[in-house]
C-alpha cells in the first residue's frame, strides 16, 4: 500500500495501520467520531481507555490543546518529531471518543518518515497501538496481520527503531508526571523543562490515566525475573540476559548490555516464544538505574507482562 493510498482509506472513515518509531499504530480520522469508535471495535478495547492524537507540526497543538504551558513549548521543540506524547487540557471540540470524556487530551508528533508524511495528508490521526487489546504492541507489518489478519491495510516503514511506547507526561498537574515511562527518562524531562517531576505511582486508581490499569503487554507464555539460584525446567523457555552469564539454556538470548537493542526486540521475543508454543519467558533483573535509556521502560513493560 502506498502513503497516498492510506491517506485516501483514512479520508473515507476507514481505520488503518502506519508505522511509528516506538510501535505500529491503528490511525483513524481525529475528527471523524465513527472512524474513531471504529478502533475500540477493532481492537477490543475498553472505551474508557482515551487514544493519543498522532500530529505532523506543532502548530496543530493548538487545534487540540486549550492552553500550552511556557515547559510544553521547550519540550515539543526539544523532543518532538519522537517518543514522548503530552497530556494537555482540552478544546471543547476534541472528540469524546478520544478522550473518553476526560477533560485532558494526549498529543504527540511521531518520528517516522513515512508517518510524518501520511499526517501531512490527512491531518491529525488518533491512533493507539495497533494490537488486539492486551496484546504486546507490534514492532513490524507482520504483528499487525497476526492480531488483524493477512487482508488487513497495513502501511509499511520497516522495523520500529524505538520498539516501547513513547514516555507519557501529564502537563496538567503540579508537578508535571510521568504516566508511562519511555525512552525519554524522568531526568530527561527534568533537565529539559527545569522542573521537578513526578511518577504517577498510583496511575492504576486515578482516571487521569486510564490505560495503565489493564493488563498489557501480556504473551501467552509467563513472563518471570529470572532467579539464578533457582533450578529450572529448561524446555519450552527462552531465557533473556543482559550481563550473559548462565550456561545451558537451549534457548537464550543476550544483549550484552544493550538495553536500547533489547527494548527493541523485547515485543518480537514476546511474539515469537508464542509462536513456538513456549511456556515460560524468564527474564534477567534489570539494573537498579533509572539513568540509562529504555531501563525503566522495559521494567515498566515486564512487569506488566508479568502480570504485577
Ligand atoms: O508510542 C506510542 O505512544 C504508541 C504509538 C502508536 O504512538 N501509541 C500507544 O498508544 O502506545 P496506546 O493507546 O497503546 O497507549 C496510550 C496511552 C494509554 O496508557 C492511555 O491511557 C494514555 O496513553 N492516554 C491517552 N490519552 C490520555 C489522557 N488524556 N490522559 C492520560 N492518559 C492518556
Ligand atoms: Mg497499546
Amino acid at each position: 500500500m502506498t502513503i497516498e493510498q492510506a491517506a485516501e482509506l483514512l479520508r473515507q472513515g476507514s481505520v488503518v495501520a502506519f508505522p511509528t518509531e516506538t510501535v505500529y499504530g491503528l490511525g483513524a480520522d481525529a475528527w471523524n467520531p465513527t472512524a474513531v469508535k471504529k478502533i475500540f471495535a477493532l481492537k477490543g478495547r475498553p472505551d474508557d481507555n482515551p487514544l493519543i492524537v498522532h500530529l505532523s507540526d506543532i502548530s496543530q497543538v493548538a487545534d487540540f490543546a486549550s492552553e500550552i504551558p511556557p515547559a510544553a513549548e521547550k519540550l515539543m521543540k526539544k523532543c518532538w518529531p519522537g517518543p514522548l506524547t503530552l497530556v494537555f487540557n482540552k478544546k471543547p471540540e476534541v472528540l469524546d471518543a478520544i478522550t473518553s470524556g476526560l477533560n485532558t487530551v494526549a498529543l504527540r508528533i511521531p518520528d517516522h518518515p513515512v508517518a510524518l508524511e501520511l499526517i501531512r495528508l490527512t491531518g491529525p490521526l488518533a491512533a493507539p497501538s495497533a494490537n488486539r487489546s492486551g496484546r504486546p504492541s507490534p514492532t513490524n507489518p507482520m504483528h499487525v496481520q497476526r492480531d488483524f489478519g493477512p487482508d488487513f491495510p497495513v502501511l509499511e516503514g520497516g522495523k520500529s527503531a524505538v520498539g516501547l511506547e513513547s514516555t507519557v507526561l501529564d502537563l496538567t498537574r503540579q508537578p508535571f508526571a510521568v504516566l508511562r515511562p519511555g525512552k525519554y527518562t524522568r531526568e530527561q524531562l527534568e533537565r529539559i523543562t527545569g522542573t521537578r517531576i513526578g511518577v504517577d505511582q498510583a496511575a492504576s486508581d486515578k482516571p487521569g490515566s486510564p490505560g495503565v490499569k489493564y493488563t498489557h503487554y501480556k504473551p501467552e507464555a509467563d513472563v518471570l525475573w529470572f532467579d539464578p539460584a533457582k533450578n529450572y525446567d529448561r524446555e519450552k523457555v527462552l531465557l533473556i540476559t543482559h550481563t550473559d552469564r548462565p550456561a545451558g539454556f537451549p534457548r537464550h538470548v543476550h544483549f550484552r548490555g544493550d538495553f536500547e537493542h533489547m527494548a527493541r526486540e523485547l515485543y518480537d521475543l514476546f511474539r515469537t516464544a508464542d509462536f513456538d508454543g513456549l511456556s515460560r519467558i524468564l527474564i534477567e533483573p534489570l539494573p537498579d538505574t533509572e539513568s540509562y535509556s529504555m531501563v525503566a521502560a522495559l521494567k515498566n513493560r515486564i512487569e506488566k507482562a508479568s502480570g504485577n
